[in-house]
């Protein structure tokens, strides 16, 4: 990832960091002064305020999809943000915001045990059913928290990349259609190698033209990598294959 929008990501992560302990020391303090429905009542109209215009444009894309699980968006809202903060509210009147705050860190572990549970059973049950396995609750969030939900410790054998090139990329490179530039034709990659690995790496993870995101597959970045490499040497580039990151930058590397 490019350092400034690195640096950008720490720093919005902490904002929100510091935003939200600022919503438990304030609870507090006005604990005794306003009810805790009423509380919540306006934190969330003032978060509506402030969000919809920038929300809006992408719940309109997303309309159907909303529509489709309206039920399971309800319950999420009213377990979620209604009574959760209610219920952290009610806790303010008798309790420190250190306490209120200690759900924060307890959260992820309850849900790492639950989720363990949960998918250990085979259970599919609870509100929205199918819209509740880890993989549907993964595709919903991503846009939005922008990581993934994988099992860093699994062993994962990435594809190279002329498996990859095989599977999806030969459809528009092989032959040269859609204005894609032909694999193997020096002179139609020769201005695209100018624009270096990063660049050409970048296009073929979020798309580019009439090439949809990952050539329209679902892989790893890295194996999109050597793809991209693989494609790029035969014509005329000279990029090494990346290696399998370890675990961790693996996790990193996801942006
Ligand atoms: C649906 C057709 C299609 C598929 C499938 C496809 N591409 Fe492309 N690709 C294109 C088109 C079209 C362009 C030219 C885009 C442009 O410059 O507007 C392109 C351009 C590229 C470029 C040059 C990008 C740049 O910045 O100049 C790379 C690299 C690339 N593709 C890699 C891949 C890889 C790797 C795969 C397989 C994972 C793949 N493509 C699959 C259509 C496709």
């Amino acid at each position: 990832m490019h350092p400034d929008k690195r640096l950008n990501g720490y720093l919005c992560a902490l904002a929100a960091t510091v935003i939200w302990a600022g919503n438990f020391v304030l609870a507090r303090g006005v604990a005794h002064e306003i009810p805790p429905i009423q509380l919540n009542f306006w934190r969330w109209v003032l978060a509506l305020a402030c969000i919809l215009p920038m929300a809006l444009p992408k719940l309109r894309a997303d309309w159907p999809a909303v529509k489709r699980h309206w039920r399971y968006l309800v319950f999420m809202a009213l377990v979620g943000v209604s009574c959760l903060n209610t219920l952290i509210y009610k806790a303010g009147q008798t309790t420190q915001s250190l306490n209120m705050a200690l759900l924060v860190p307890t959260a992820p572990i309850l849900i790492i045990i639950l989720l363990a549970n949960f998918v250990g059973a085979g259970l599919r049950t609870g509100a929205g059913a199918d819209s509740s396995t880890p993989e549907a609750i993964e595709a919903r969030i991503h846009p939005v928290a922008g990581f993934e939900l994988r099992d860093a410790s699994a062993p994962r054998t990435l594809r190279s990349g002329e498996e990859v090139y095989k599977a999806v990329c030969t459809t528009c490179h092989g032959a040269g259609v859609a204005g894609a530039p032909k694999t193997g034709d020096a002179g139609a990659w020769a201005p695209r190698l100018t624009t270096g690995f990063d660049a050409l790496l970048h296009s073929a993870l979020k798309g580019k033209g009439a090439m949809p995101p990952q050539g329209g597959g679902d892989f790893d970045d890295t194996e999109i990598a050597r793809a991209v490499v693989y494609l790029a040497n035969q014509g005329g580039g000279k990029f090494e294959e990346p290696k399998a990151p370890a675990p961790a930058a693996q996790a990193e590397a996801k942006q």
